[in-house]
């Protein structure tokens, strides 16, 4: 049996999405059937749908998001009916090369569903292996996280993308840690969670720089100490003179660009980390002088997800926030219908919201 629902697809690059009623087989062996409750509009579903990230359409959108286990398959035995999850896109194997290695949130083979889900016959790429703009879903159980029931979705589903790859980029692949200075690149909804990650970490300069001035004054609610408007002035000049010319300890680049990604390379100081959690498209190209990158010393990474383990971080962000220690209701700038999704990614563009949630 299939179950027949309405999802948001991306059927041609750069074509707007549209509503369609897509086929979900039955949970098979190791899957979980979602029925969603809420799903966040984030940049990688426009990455998506503008065909930066492969070319495997029909994609089904939406990846950032909390719903309650409808049915399980066989050999799950973590989660039953009922239970409110947040979905993952890197649910870790615990056999490459990786795990095995002690080292699962870069695991090198994360799990997906077996089993396509389809339009007319064809088969979907679901964003990110998730695919959750639709009334339910298909996941692998490794990808559903059970976390506490009192957490509004609209919230919790934040943590399940741009929230948790913000937060852990500040955290664990920045490592950001008590005095340090830091610097965020880019204040939409990922580089707002990295600076609120800087200031849970005990960060106490905090640089938030974008080219919109709507952006500068939300990234302060989150604790930004700082703010530079780099379509006014030299971003690289402003944070050297706030950090007594020195540079700041982390430079998180939240955009995907090679202009800021330069930006916050040499807006370090010595010995500093640079993290890159934006994703760059693929005929991006950055061009640095060796001697730089050598005469620097420090670190350069990425951040895939925040480096998180979903089991570990889910439910304990979860609690932080019912504990009123983690701002997570400030993210949600409005919630929408399914059928709003292209009005949210036009509104993404013109920087008029951190985050559209839609609720199911
Ligand atoms: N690494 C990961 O695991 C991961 C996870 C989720 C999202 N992402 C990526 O993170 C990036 C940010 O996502 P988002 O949802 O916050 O996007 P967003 O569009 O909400 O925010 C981007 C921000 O960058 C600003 N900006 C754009 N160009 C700029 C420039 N030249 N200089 C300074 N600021 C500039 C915009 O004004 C906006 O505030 C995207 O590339 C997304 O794909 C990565
Ligand atoms: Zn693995
Ligand atoms: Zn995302």
């Amino acid at each position: 049996m299939t179950h027949q629902v309405k999802g948001v697809v991306a059927k041609s690059k750069g074509e707007p999405v549209s509503i369609e009623t897509i086929e979900i087989p039955n949970p098979g062996p190791g899957e979980v059937l979602i029925d969603v409750k809420a799903c966040g509009v984030c940049h990688t579903d426009l990455h998506y749908r503008e065909g930066a990230i492969n070319d495997e359409f029909p994609f089904l959108l939406g990846h950032e998001a909390a719903g309650l286990v409808e049915e399980v398959g066989e050999g799950v035995t973590d989660l039953i009916p009922g239970d409110f999850v947040i979905l993952n896109w890197r649910a870790v194997c615990g056999h490459c090369r990786s795990c095995r290695r002690g080292r699962p949130w870069n695991c090198f083979s994360t799990h997906n569903a077996t089993q396509k889900m389809k339009l007319d016959g064809k088969e979907l790429s679901p964003a990110l292996g998730i695919g959750a703009f639709a009334e339910k879903t298909l996941v692998a159980a490794g990808q559903a996280t059970k976390v506490n029931p009192e957490a509004k979705p609209e919230v919790a589903g934040l943590i399940g993308c741009g929230v948790m790859a913000g937060l852990g980029a500040a955290m664990n692949t920045g490592q950001v840690s008590r005095g340090d200075s830091v610097a965020v690149f880019g204040c939409g909804g990922v580089g707002d969670a990295a600076i609120e990650g800087s200031r849970l970490a005990g960060a106490h300069t905090i640089i938030a720089v974008d080219i919109d001035s709507t952006k500068l004054e939300w990234a302060k609610e989150f604790g930004a100490t700082h703010t530079i408007d780099s379509s006014k002035v030299d971003p690289v000049e402003a944070i050297r003179e706030i950090t007594d010319g020195n540079g700041v300890d982390v430079a998180i680049e939240a955009i995907g660009l090679p202009i800021t990604y330069e930006q916050a390379f040499y807006s370090r100081d010595l010995a500093g980390t640079v993290v890159l959690v934006g994703v760059p498209n693929p005929e991006m190209k950055i061009e640095l002088p060796m001697i730089e990158i050598f005469g620097r010393g420090g670190t350069l990474k990425s951040s895939w997800y925040g480096d998180c383990l979903p089991s570990r971080d889910f439910p304990m962000l979860i609690d932080l926030y019912l504990q009123g220690r983690l701002e997570l209701d400030r993210f949600v700038s409005e919630t929408i219908e399914l059928d709003e999704v292209e009005e949210a990614f036009h509104k993404m563009e013109r920087g008029e919201v951190l985050r559209s949630v839609v609720i199911l």
